[in-house]
Order: C-alpha cells, then structure tokens, then sequence
C-alpha cells in the first residue's frame, strides 16, 4: 500500500516520539529535566558577560518601546539613512569589530547561513571545520556549493582539501559551540593567503568576551584586514536577539541586504532591540572586569576538571562541557548534576554524533566563588559517580561530529 504524504510526514514524526522519546529516552525528552529555582546554579545561557540584567540596557529597551512601541518592522532591505538607529548601529559596531562596514540581522543564524547563501555558488568550494556551527554548513548549501569538511583545528588537512577541490571559502568558528575550543585563527588565514581563498570566521562566542573592549579574536590577533567577513549571534554575550556580520568592503552592505533571503523576505529588528543593543555595546566597551571575571573563572573551572579527568576536548574558553556519551547516561548525569542545583544544556543528534552527548556549562561573569567552588564539587561527584569518561562505542569518531556533512572525518 502506498502512504499518502500526510501519512508519511506522520510515520516520520511518530518515528521520533517512538524512537527516541519511548525507546532511546525511556520516556523522558532528553533536553528537558527539571526547571531551575533560585539558588540554582544556572550555566545554560550565552550571557557569558551577565548582562541580562543589566539596568542601563534594560532602561534603554524601556524607554524604546514608550518611543516607538512595537511597531511592526519592514524588512531590512527598506532600512536606510546614517541617522536611523539601526544603521547607526551597524556603524557603530563596524566601527568597535574594526570592520569597514556592518550589518545587523534578526539572529546569528540569519546573518551566518545569510552570509554564506550570498557568497557562496555551485562553482566555490566551501571547506567547513568539522565541528563548526551548522548555519555556515546550511547556507552553503542552500547556494548549492559543494561542502568539505576539513578535521577540527587541523589546518593541515584544510590545506590538503583544498590542493583537491581549488581555492574557495573557509568557514570557521572562533571558538567552537560545542567543546570551546579555540580556532587556530592565525594559521587558518595562512592557509586562506597562500591558496587563495576567502575567510569566514564565525564569532558568535567570542565577541564582546575576547580582545580589546571586547572586539573579538579577529580583532585580538591582529587579523582584521586579512579576514573578509566576521559573523556573530547577538543572542551570546551581547544577551540580545539578533545577529551582525562586519566586512571589510562597504559596497558589500547593499548587496547583501538585496541578495540574502533572511534580509529581503524576513522583518528586521524591533526599535526596542535596536535600543538594547547600542546600551549593550556601550557596557561591553567600558565593563572590563567582566571580561577579566570570566576568564578567572573560566581558568579554575578548566584546570579543576581537567584534574577530574573529565576529557574536555581542548576547551580554552568560557565553554566547558562533559562529554556525556550514550543519551541514558546523559539523562542519568543531568538528573544527577540538577538535584544538586548545577544546571547545563545538553547537546544531542544533530547537534552532536549519534550518542556522542555532552552536557555544556556556558560560564559567565556574574558567577560568585561559592558557585564556582559548587559547580567543582558536583562535577567531582558526577565523576565519583558516573567515572569521567563515556563509554564509547570504539567504531564511534571520538570527537563531537557533525553529522549534517557528506564526509565525516574522525578527529581523534
Ligand atoms: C557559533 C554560532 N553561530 C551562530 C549561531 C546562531 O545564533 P542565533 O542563536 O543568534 O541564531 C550560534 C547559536 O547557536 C552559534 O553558536
């Protein structure tokens, strides 16, 4: 008997509730433990520089909204003129990523996949780390490029890539979302030179936490003029809801906005988004213990795990996760870490390989001693516990994958 359409999107969304809901889940939904109470120590938000509350930015969004109200934005393609808020803010934050122009989307996805669907074409190779975000990985696709993944932070293998396929585009991430490692930036934008190719370096996690005031790796290595474009989500450290690319060529900015479907076809950004986000910039400009905070904590809780023995996968960076394994020892060891008040997200299929979850604490300024010292002791618990490395299948890659490429390359 042959399935009607509707009955086989239903066999595929039954599959899922059946599949892994029921069977791999026994029940429970992997992501979904219980919610958090005061007290709790919550490590599942980008807000690395605490600022979600901050009260000159909330004030700002406030006095936006008495302003202007909530009124219905056009898509950004109609957005113009130096003295509109928003277009004074891509200036600004060009101006603050030492970029020669910028421009602001509704999130990091719109900008990234946005960015890539409108320089990328059948013709351009596009090499992808292999555990870079996955809106880079989309938007190539969505322009019909072919997509090589190159070994995580090997830009040795990148090199040898691209010798096969010819020069293209490099997408990487600054600092990985999953593991937070840092990206060989320096040595990747070597191998951009010599072959010819074009950079893309995502700084979703690393702006506003990294280089001077905040300006981001690029920025922080001297890389400015050599990298192209520079992506990031607006949604991490600037704890708001957009996303913002900066280019080192101002006629990119019009063709972008009419060439990248999220920017024709989509509404832009709220008066009152605009309005948080300028304050924002303005803290994380001045605000430097912030910036020095976080990279204390983050230093005592790396060395504190890697003395557990937890693999943390060559994390540098605000972003520490345990490698968590099989999706039941995974519920197992984040019911365990939320009964003694540590709160992560966990990473699963498809942002992670089959049974490769890990459980990712985003740590961020406004964490006290005690909670570090907590989030220690519990982690020293888990492994008492639970031991500190996953039981993995040996045909398994080691390293966290992603699963979306045509060629999966281990990294271990
Ligand atoms: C590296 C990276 N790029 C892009 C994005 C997408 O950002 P947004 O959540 O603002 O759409 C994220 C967020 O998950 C990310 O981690």
């Amino acid at each position: 008997m042959t399935l009607s359409v509707a009955d086989r999107i239903f066999v595929r969304v039954s599959r899922f509730h059946t599949e892994r809901i029921a069977a791999a889940w026994g029940g429970r939904h992997l992501l979904h433990g219980r919610r958090p109470v005061p007290g709790d120590v919550v490590l599942t938000s980008s807000d690395y520089l605490a600022l979600a509350r901050e009260p000159h930015i909330i004030g700002a969004m406030c006095a936006a909204l008495q302003n202007y109200g909530g009124a219905a934005p056009p898509a950004g393609i109609f957005v113009h003129g130096p003295d509109h808020p928003q277009i004074a803010l891509e200036m600004a934050l060009a101006e603050h990523m030492r970029a020669a122009a910028g421009i602001l989307c509704q999130s990091g996805w719109d900008a990234t996949a946005g960015l890539m669907q409108s320089i990328a074409d059948p013709h351009t190779p596009v090499y992808v780390d292999h555990i870079a975000h996955m809106s880079l990985w989309h938007g190539a696709k969505t322009a019909g490029a072919p997509v090589y993944s190159f070994r995580h932070n090997f830009p040795g293998h990148l090199r040898e890539e691209i010798r096969k396929y010819g020069s293209g585009i490099i997408a990487v991430d600054s600092i990985y979302s999953t593991n937070g490692s840092r990206c060989p930036l320096t040595q990747i934008c070597d191998v951009a030179d010599e072959t010819g190719s074009v950079l893309v370096v995502d700084e979703s996690h690393s702006l506003g936490t990294d280089g001077p005031y905040g300006a981001g790796t690029v920025v922080a290595l001297g890389l400015a003029d050599r990298v192209p474009f520079r992506v990031a989500s607006l949604a991490a450290a600037f704890a708001g809801r957009a996303g913002f690319i900066a280019a080192n060529n101002i006629d990119f900015v019009d063709y972008f906005k009419m060439e990248s479907d999220p920017s024709v076809f989509s509404a832009t950004l709220l008066p009152h988004d605009i309005a948080g986000l300028a304050a924002t910039l303005e803290v994380v400009r001045v605000d430097d213990w912030r910036r020095i905070r976080l990279r204390e904590i983050s230093a005592i809780v790396r060395r504190a795990l890697m003395a557990l023995e937890f693999d943390l996968e060559g994390s540098a960076s605000h972003i520490v996760a345990l490698q968590t394994g099989p999706d039941q020892r995974t519920i197992a060891i984040r019911d365990f870490l939320e009964a003694r008040g540590i709160f992560g997200s966990v990473f699963c299929w498809p942002a992670t390989a089959p049974e490769r979850c890990l459980i990712r604490f985003s740590l961020h300024a406004g964490l006290t001693d005690m909670q570090v010292d907590r989030l220690i002791q519990v982690c020293a618990e888990v492994r008492d516990t639970f031991g500190a490395i996953a039981p993995y299948h040996p045909d398994q890659p080691r390293s966290v994958t992603n699963p979306a490429q045509p060629s999966l390359v281990p990294t271990s």
